[in-house]
């Protein structure tokens, strides 16, 4: 770029830096594609580096060490680390309900059962989707240690590539997995000679559930730089979901989706499709953000079946542990100041749909 236009771009910033916010996150969900793609956090004036983890254990052990100010994970490992582990974990709110949570496995298993006697590969035994995964075999019949073990691997694009190649790159072979978004519509696309079967959904076993969750570290909530930065980037992912959620953006939407995950516009439709899904998708019950009652619960029921808070005190209150409120493991200051600024002065987005094309389009679309 011209020197001249980086001067006329930083005095129509406001000659302001941009803030950096180091983001933590598993997958580029929707709602960050949005978000990143079209404007909504470089106009919240912030630099948001995403961060791909590599696994649950080294993501949590990022948020508590400062490394990132903010993290998208399985609500189910805000549990663990809060309840089981006593770790000032805080949650602002809810991102998703689980898109295209499958349980997939290699083309030669056809059924659940013939994973009798198989590894498992997961991100971790003990959280994230591992009490998800138990919940779908159970229903197969099949229990962890009878019928089944774990094999740890890491976050789902590793497990993804390990599935595709049938073994893991010390040459283990490997059965099965759990998968999401957007993987799961990738292998839906791959030619049939390729594609992974898909042996269950999480949803037809429990739901709905409470899956990524913005978590923090607690002492960040008293931080005032990091406090403000927490608010700007919660502001910019709520416009981005909201931006999301609305049908006639669609075509934005996936574009942004095709452009950040570098997947071609037909895969990116059936991401967005799953992305949109009322019951398992980028959405929670009041539209901004609030962790849905039913959905924790389930998450928090699952855990406990398989004997998953040993380390919790002795006759701890779930209900009350599980209330939102200032300095609880649900958090909602940030996301009330986000949703307040958005009210007041609404971040747009560098995409409009042209009312022409909306229009020249829809005839295809009904086709
Ligand atoms: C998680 O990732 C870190 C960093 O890459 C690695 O050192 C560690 O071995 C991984 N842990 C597991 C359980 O895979
Ligand atoms: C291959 O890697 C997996 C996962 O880390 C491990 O459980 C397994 O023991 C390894 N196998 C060999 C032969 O090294
Ligand atoms: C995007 O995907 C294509 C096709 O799979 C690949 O050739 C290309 O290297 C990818 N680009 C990036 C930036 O990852």
């Amino acid at each position: 770029m011209h020197p001249g236009s980086v001067l006329v771009l930083a005095l129509l910033a406001g000659a302001q830096a941009a803030d950096t916010v180091q983001y933590g996150a598993f997958l580029k969900t929707a709602t960050y594609s949005v978000a990143n793609a079209l404007g909504f956090f470089t106009k919240n004036n912030l630099e948001v580096v995403y961060n791909q983890v590599p696994n649950s254990t080294a993501a949590f052990d990022s948020i508590l060490d400062g490394q990132y100010d903010i993290l998208t994970a399985t609500v189910d490992n805000a549990l663990n680390y809060r309840f089981n582990q006593a770790q000032p974990i805080t949650v602002l709110g809810q991102l998703d309900q689980g898109p295209g949570l499958v349980l997939a496995a290699v083309q030669s298993i056809t059924s659940a059962k013939q994973l009798k006697g198989k590894p498992i590969i997961v991100d971790s035994p003990v959280s994230g989707y591992a009490y998800l995964l138990r919940k779908i075999l159970s229903s197969h019949g099949l229990e962890l240690g009878a019928d089944y073990y774990f094999m740890t691997v890491g976050g789902t694009a590793a497990r993804y590539s390990a599935l595709l190649t049938g073994q893991l790159p010390n040459g283990t072979a490997v059965y099965a997995t759990i998968l999401n978004y957007p993987f799961t519509e990738q292998a839906a696309a791959l030619n049939t000679g390729k594609a992974p079967s898909i042996l269950g959904a999480v949803a037809d076993v429990v739901a709905p559930i409470t899956s990524s969750a913005f978590t923090i570290r607690q002492q960040s909530l008293a931080d005032p730089v990091t406090h403000d930065r927490l608010v700007r980037f919660t502001q910019s992912m709520y416009a981005a979901n909201e931006y999301l959620l609305e049908p006639r953006n669609k075509e934005c939407a996936v574009s942004a989706i095709a452009a950040q995950l570098n997947i071609t516009s037909a895969i990116a439709q059936s991401a967005y499709t799953d992305a949109i899904n009322s019951l398992t998708g980028e959405v929670s019950p009041d539209g901004s953000f609030g962790v849905s009652t039913q959905g924790i619960r389930n998450v928090k029921d699952v855990r406990a079946q398989y004997g998953g808070f040993a380390g919790a005190p002795a006759g701890l209150d779930f209900d009350a542990a599980l209330r939102p409120g200032p300095g609880q493991l649900i958090d909602y200051g940030i996301r009330d100041e986000a949703v307040l600024r958005q009210t007041l002065s609404p971040l747009k987005s560098t995409c409009e749909p042209s009312t022409v094309n909306m229009q020249a389009r829809s005839g295809d679309l009904g086709a």
